[in-house]
């Protein structure tokens, strides 16, 4: 091994790979991120953002905003975050649940550091989002159980015969085991879970008192009707009799402001807030991402935030309403999807016998079109060879449709070449 570390002057996650995103010779499907048109607005946006917020910093508030903050994150910027949300989903956020965070990934990580024991369990849909896994796996101790998935939601079933044989009383830690999910749009299934099921997720979370903490990223991107459920901690009232704080919601900015911004939150039940407030990692570095919660803040109060959320939406929906009309008319019939209500994802199931790295291959050879493999998202070894996933975030429509009808053609062929090498 090589004693000194290459310097590779990479300006973004998807960079110094046959992948980049950016190489305008490829057709990356596999990026969940807004693309450059979307991101275009925020250096104006921000740069006003910053000059009101730092003028006020100036002005009246001692230069706050570089210190150690509070530990939730400033009443400001979690006010503006309740107000915003509580506006968009059915039932209000309050701002006194809120911890920010530097994004989801982080705030699966610091809750699976504080909350579980680390001799208990994390449970998962059988596919979930890949870099979920890739960090949870860093918790060695932590046993990876995964959970039957079905078109409307965990199989509840499966989930309540897992729990059930596995449950032990934590003498350590607030909770045995976490159930990790994206119950709204769902990484990289697409679907949506029925209430029925969030309902049942809540009563089994309950019974065995373990956590469930939901990526709640896409759940504002709804390209219909709002569904009935758009958060699964609603669920968890605190009116029921049987309320005891079993569910952890875990929001993020990047798929509506931008990334880079690493801005989230975790909405959080009221036995869980202290325990999170008090840990050591948020104590000694005082409030996560103060800095950015400050300018996030300003570009809330100057309704800024509001209009780019607005039109990342909208086009994200166009994205995605065209991609769905493609598939339909133009997918192979022997191939099948669920068209999703929202989110980024669409999940493609290649005929039995085939498997979708080598379609990928075939693909990236003949179109230079790229996507990822089902067996990425699974935790055991084998699973999901037939699947792909496709995002619809990053390309502008004109591009995305064209790749799209792309990637069908090339399936036809790639299934009839196939056909013909087994006749
Ligand atoms: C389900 C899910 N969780 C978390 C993330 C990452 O979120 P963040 O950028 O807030 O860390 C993604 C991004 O693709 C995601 O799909």
């Amino acid at each position: 091994m090589s004693r000194q570390n290459k310097e590779l002057m990479h300006k973004h996650l998807f960079d110094g790979t046959a992948w980049n995103v950016y190489n305008p010779n490829l057709l990356n499907l596999s990026v969940g991120a807004p693309g450059p048109d979307l991101l275009e607005p925020c250096c104006d946006i921000f740069q006003q953002a910053t000059a009101h917020c730092l003028e006020h910093e100036k002005k009246s508030n001692n230069s706050l905003i570089f210190q150690y903050g509070p530990t939730s994150g400033t009443y400001e910027i979690r006010k503006e975050v309740a107000k915003f949300f509580s506006e968009m989903y059915t039932n209000s956020v309050n701002c006194e649940d809120l911890i920010m965070t530097t994004g989801a990934t982080q705030g699966l990580h610091f809750v699976l550091s504080t909350l579980i024991d680390f001799s208990g369990y994390i449970f998962v849909d059988e596919y979930t989002y890949m870099i979920a896994l890739d960090s949870m796996r860093h918790f060695t101790s932590l046993k990876i159980v995964p959970l039957k998935l079905n078109d409307d939601g965990v199989d509840l079933d499966d989930l309540d015969e897992k729990v059930r044989g596995r449950h032990f009383k934590s003498k350590n830690k607030e909770f045995w085991a976490i159930y990790y999910t994206i119950p709204t749009y769902h990484n990289p299934t697409g679907i949506l879970f029925s209430p029925a099921v969030c309902h049942g997720i809540v009563q089994l979370a309950r019974k065995y008192d373990f956590l469930v903490l939901c990526d709640d990223v896409y759940n504002i991107l709804h390209y219909g009707e709002k569904p009935s459920i758009d958060r699964l901690i609603s669920c968890d009232a605190r009116t029921d009799a049987d309320f005891v704080g079993n569910v952890i919601s875990n929001g993020s900015f990047s798929k509506l402001i931008g990334p880079g911004v690493r801005l989230g939150w975790l909405e959080v039940p009221p036995r869980v807030k202290p325990l999170l407030d008090s840990s050591g990692i948020i104590q000694s570095g005082g409030g996560f991402n103060n800095y950015t919660a400050g300018i996030v803040a300003s570009l809330f109060e100057l309704q800024l935030a509001q209009s780019h959320i607005a039109r990342l939406h909208e086009a994200y929906k166009e994205r995605m309403l065209a991609t769905i009309e493609i598939l339909k008319s133009e997918l192979p019939k022997s191939c099948h999807f669920v068209p999703p209500s929202g989110g980024f994802f669409i999940w493609i199931r290649l005929p039995d016998q085939l498997k979708a790295l080598d379609f990928m291959e075939y693909c990236m050879e003949r179109e230079r079109i790229t996507f990822i493999g089902g067996s990425r998202f699974a935790v055991e070894e084998g699973k999901g060879q037939q699947f792909f996933r496709i995002t619809i975030g990053f390309y502008n429509k004109e591009k995305l449709v064209d790749g799209v009808k792309r990637l069908c053609l090339t399936l036809t062929d790639y299934i009839k070449t196939v056909d013909m090498n087994n006749c």
